[in-house]
């Protein structure tokens, strides 16, 4: 499914749709360039698992919790760089666990492809336009995807 969105505030929208329809132990990667609207988009899904406060890239500390309806680990892997140090991160154990895994810069870990998971790729189209591209891999995600459009 092919979506655009013209503002942060539209991309925020299309997370909070997603999280709302997010069971314990989904897992979403996300894919694109520094800017595209990765942040936002998680943003927008604490927003509709009723997380309040901050939600940014944890660019330092790897791994963010939230706690909301669910709980949501929030996990951005752009300061990584080789797969030892991503593997060391033991993201499977948030996969395993009852909360809901997103993941900011997952075309770093490749592996992490092997999972059913939603694969969301954000692409900046200049100005506040972006291409959002869903896919669900596996039943159950094929399933959310057809509940977000
Ligand atoms: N349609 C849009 N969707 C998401 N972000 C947008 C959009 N238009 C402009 N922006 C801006 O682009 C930036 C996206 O930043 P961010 O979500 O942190 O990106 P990333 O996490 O992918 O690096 C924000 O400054 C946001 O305001
Ligand atoms: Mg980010």
């Amino acid at each position: 499914m092919i979506l655009e969105t013209t503002s942060p505030q539209e991309t925020q929208q299309l997370g909070k749709t997603i999280a709302r329809i997010c069971e314990p132990g989904d897992i979403i990667l996300l894919q694109g360039t520094l800017g595209a609207g990765k942040t936002c988009l998680v943003q927008g899904m604490a927003e509709g698992l009723g997380i309040d406060g901050p939600v940014r890239s944890p660019t330092f500390i790897l791994v963010n919790e939230h706690y909301g309806r669910h709980t949501l680990y929030h996990i951005d892997l752009y300061r990584l760089s080789s797969d030892v140090e991503i593997e060391a991160l033991g993201l499977d154990e948030y996969f395993q666990g009852d909360g809901i895994t997103v993941v900011e810069w997952a075309e770093r870990a490749p592996f992490l492809f092997s999972f059913n998971h939603l694969s969301i790729m954000l692409e900046d189209c200049g100005e506040s336009k972006r291409r959002i591209v869903l896919e669900g891999i596996g039943d159950r995600y094929k399933n959310l995807v057809h509940l977000v459009g």
